[in-house]
Parts: C-alpha cells; sequence; structure tokens
C-alpha cells in the first residue's frame, strides 16, 4: 500500500477514500486527532462522534506502550509529543489528547515549547481543564473527590485547574493504579474489579464524608463506571468526561471558525493503534460502541 492507503483505512474502500483525502489536502481541510494511551479516549471520541457526526476524526492509541499512568513525565511527554507529531504529519491541524495523564504530564511542554517550534497555527488541548471548569456547578458541598491515575495524582494538575476557578473547592484524590490494567485486559466487568473497585472508593470516602461529586479522572474509568455506582453512596454524583470534553470543544471551535473552518466534515472516522490491530479492533468495539477497523502503526 501507498503511505496515505496504510494511514486512512476505514470503512470506504480505498480508492475512494485516497480521492477524499487529496480533496481534503486540496481544501485545506483536515480531520481532528484524538490521542490516547490506550483505549480510554475512544469514551471521549464515542461523545464527540455523538454531538458532532458531521466531523472527521483520526484516533491514535499508543497500546503498545499503555498504560502510561505510572510512566515518568518525561517519558510521558516523550511517547505523547510522538503520537502529537504523528496525528500532525497525519494532517490534524487540532489534536486533543483524551488522556488525563497525557493532558496532566506533557499538555503544558507541548503547547509551550513545542507548537512554537513545531507550527504556531496548530492546536493541542487536553481534558482536565475543561473538567475542572466545570465542577463548581455540580458540587454544593465545595468536596470534590477524583479517581485518576498515579501520574494524574501526583502531578497535581486538577488541584491546580480546581484552584484557578474554584478556590473556595476542597479535592481529594485517589490513584487508583489498577484500574487501567483492569479496563486495558478486559477485566472491568468480570468480578475480579470488585475488589479494587471498593478498596480505592473506601480510601477515598475515608478522606472525607462531605463529597458530593466525584470526576472520573481517567478516560478509561467510563466502562468501571456500573461497577463504582454500586459501590458509592447514591447521594455522591458520579462525573464521566466525554460530555464535558465535548460541550468544551464545540465550543472552542465556535469561538475559533478559522480553526472550524480547517476541520473537514465528511463524517468520517479511522483508527490507529500502535499494537496489533486484531486485539483492538476487538477492544475498541467495547469502549466505542461499534464496530472498529484500525491500522497499525509504528511510532
Ligand atoms: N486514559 C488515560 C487517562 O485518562 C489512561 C492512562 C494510562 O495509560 O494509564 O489518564
Amino acid at each position: 500500500d501507498s503511505l496515505p492507503l496504510r494511514y486512512f483505512n476505514i470503512k470506504a474502500p480505498f480508492g475512494a477514500l485516497f480521492l477524499y483525502l487529496c480533496f481534503a489536502v486540496m481544501q485545506k481541510q483536515f480531520p481532528i486527532g484524538v490521542f490516547d494511551s490506550g483505549y480510554g479516549g475512544l469514551t471521549i471520541l464515542k461523545e464527540f462522534v455523538a454531538r458532532m457526526p458531521e466531523y472527521d476524526f483520526i484516533y491514535l492509541g499508543d497500546n503498545a506502550r499503555a498504560p502510561y499512568g505510572n510512566r515518568s513525565f518525561e517519558t510521558v511527554y516523550e511517547y505523547t509529543l510522538e503520537c502529537v507529531q504523528q496525528l500532525f504529519d497525519m494532517g490534524c491541524r487540532l489534536v486533543i489528547l483524551a488522556c488525563n495523564t497525557a493532558s496532566a504530564k506533557a499538555l503544558r511542554t507541548i503547547q509551550q515549547h513545542d507548537l512554537p517550534a513545531i507550527d504556531s497555527q496548530r492546536r493541542v488541548l487536553g481534558v482536565i481543564r475543561p473538567t475542572s471548569e466545570v465542577v463548581g456547578r455540580l458540587t454544593a458541598t465545595n468536596q470534590v473527590g477524583i479517581f485518576a491515575t498515579s501520574g494524574t495524582v501526583n502531578s497535581g494538575s486538577y488541584e491546580i485547574e480546581l484552584e484557578k476557578f474554584f478556590p473556595h473547592i476542597k479535592v481529594f484524590q485517589e490513584a487508583c493504579p489498577m484500574w487501567v490494567p483492569m479496563v486495558e485486559y478486559n477485566e472491568f466487568d468480570k468480578p475480579g474489579a470488585d475488589y479494587f473497585i471498593q478498596q480505592h472508593i473506601n480510601r477515598l470516602l475515608n478522606k472525607s464524608d462531605e463529597i458530593d461529586t466525584i470526576i472520573l479522572g481517567c478516560t478509561h474509568y467510563p466502562l468501571l463506571l456500573p461497577k463504582i455506582k454500586q459501590y458509592l453512596p447514591p447521594h455522591i454524583k458520579v462525573i464521566a468526561q466525554g460530555e464535558i470534553v465535548t460541550d468544551s470543544l464545540m465550543d472552542y471551535l465556535q469561538r475559533h471558525p478559522e480553526m472550524d473552518n480547517m476541520c473537514s466534515k465528511n463524517k468520517s472516522l479511522s483508527f490507529f493503534t500502535t499494537d496489533s490491530t486484531a486485539i483492538f479492533d476487538e477492544h475498541a468495539a467495547i469502549f466505542f460502541g461499534q464496530e472498529v477497523h484500525s491500522v497499525h502503526i509504528h511510532i
């Protein structure tokens, strides 16, 4: 296959898709890139596609190197930058880091240091800020819990962002290092998952009995929602990020018509993984809610 054909292989026949890409390049319009360490970002992409069905998206999961959650700042930054660069090479002008860990550990450096050198017209946005912006509306007790990876918790990103918007809110964080592997390895709805879910819920609620809102600060966690709800007192609201991040992206595109004009709108979806496509397609269908055909990419 020629390089473009290998890149953009989904649903449409190759020839038609290749022509579409040539057309997109001529029109200077490009898909929006969505990145995650693995499958989690698909919970965000699913909401993008439901609410912005006309837009084109390219999803890249760095499954070969997931999970990122326990990796160092340097490693998460290095991997994330490589994946962002890959999405830029595929034509994306706008990339969403649909991953809290990457948003926590790599976003700021990419925005401040790398983008000006790569191309100051391109944009990379994350998921922590949009989530933090809405939390104040959701809590009555002003005590908010966060479940996230160790990387996100240790970065302090939620505390920093929430402090900017709602300094009166108290944040209680709980790192759940087993939750991403449980999801990545398809154990999220099995009985073994119950132990780790209960364990972290108990630890978080022991930090404060006034928490009334909990943010799922990792895009993998929505798959655990049925079990999380089972073990949480019913008065506590649990917030997944898909809807919030979609609201934020739609608002961004409305405020930046120059970027919106560069986004192609042909209802095209492409999926890339750095690991096995067979495994990706099987798991991704669970996260995304429909059949997925991915293409392998080496980074
Ligand atoms: N989906 C990523 C997040 O939102 C998971 C991180 C991981 O790879 O550990 O943090």
